[in-house]
């Protein structure tokens, strides 16, 4: 039986992620799956401190915390959906400081990349122009812990719980935690100008090109008769920075040979900073 994990990145009681989450695990759970959910606020996480046990050495986090746990609830999961506010104009803190935990996957990259698990993000912001960058933060952790089948859903709604009154909305999540228990799906078709793996709508542009910060992926802009369009190249097969395969040729290629010019230079740092010690 397909096992659902539901993850609530907001603290309020019944608030829209709440909602959202527990909408899409009924439609999972009717479609046949078990499902179980947990709110991120509830767990003990400590802020990731930069040793890079885990991508150099692949050694576990020294840190002692709950993130183990969550780590073993993601990857005995078959699917997840992952629910959370817009705060700031970006994910809420409960979020980014598992997603600045991430690499500590590193040791399970080759589990991870063998079969492509399927995952929702939903968002949930009180005003579509003050939507911000929570979308693809939520794309991207479900990304780096190996859901990388990923559909995602912006809602806007202010008030807690105010996403019941939207029937179609209830109604497509609800289908959208259905999907959950497909084994196979094709990947959701991406919005025009918006990143196919990531699902940013935000770009830096230089040229005639626009890149994904989140994700590195490029696009070719052009001028049509509609206003520019993004032409993504998907012959490339680049699957972004953060899928486990991106995130493991990431680390062979940089974070390793970043370690090793820092160790070479270590002692000469150190007398540098001398001055800076007082
Ligand atoms: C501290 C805080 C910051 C917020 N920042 C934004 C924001 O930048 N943009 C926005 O559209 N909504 C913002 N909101 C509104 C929430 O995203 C919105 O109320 C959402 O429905 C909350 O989801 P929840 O009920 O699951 O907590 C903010 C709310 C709070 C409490």
């Amino acid at each position: 039986m397909t096992t659902v994990l539901g993850l609530i990145g907001s603290a309020r009681k019944w608030g829209n992620s709440e909602v959202l989450a527990r909408q899409a695990l009924l439609g999972a759970q009717e479609a046949g799956a078990e499902t179980d959910l947990l709110r991120l606020t509830d767990l003990h996480i400590e802020p990731c401190i930069g040793c890079m046990r885990c991508a150099i050495k692949r050694e576990p986090c020294p840190l002692d915390d709950d993130m183990f746990t969550l780590i073993d609830r993601l990857r005995t999961a078959d699917a997840a959906v992952l629910a959370a506010p817009t705060y700031i104009l970006g994910p809420p803190g409960a979020v980014k400081l598992i997603l600045d935990r991430m690499l500590m996957m590193v040791p399970y990259l080759d589990e991870l990349t063998q079969q492509p698990k399927p995952g929702l993000a939903l968002s949930v912001s009180g005003l579509r122009p003050w939507r911000g960058t929570a979308l693809p933060f939520l794309v991207t952790f479900l990304q780096g812990f190996g859901f990388t089948r990923v559909n995602s859903l912006a809602c806007y709604t202010p008030g807690p719980g105010e996403v019941l009154l939207d029937d179609a909305l209830m109604e497509r999540v609800h289908d959208l935690g259905r999907q959950l228990t497909q084994e196979e799906g094709s990947p959701p078709t991406p919005e025009t100008n918006v990143c196919p793996v990531c699902h940013s709508d935000f770009f830096t542009l230089s040229a005639d090109r626009a890149t994904c910060p989140m994700c590195g992926l490029q696009a070719r802009i052009e001028h049509t008769e509609d206003g520019i369009r993004l032409a993504f190249d998907d012959s490339t097969g680049y699957e972004g920075h953060w899928t486990p395969r991106g995130m493991r040729q990431f680390v062979e290629e940089w974070i390793i040979p970043s370690g090793e010019r820092f160790l070479a230079h270590r002692q000469e740092i150190k007398a540098r900073r001398t001055h800076l010690e007082s």
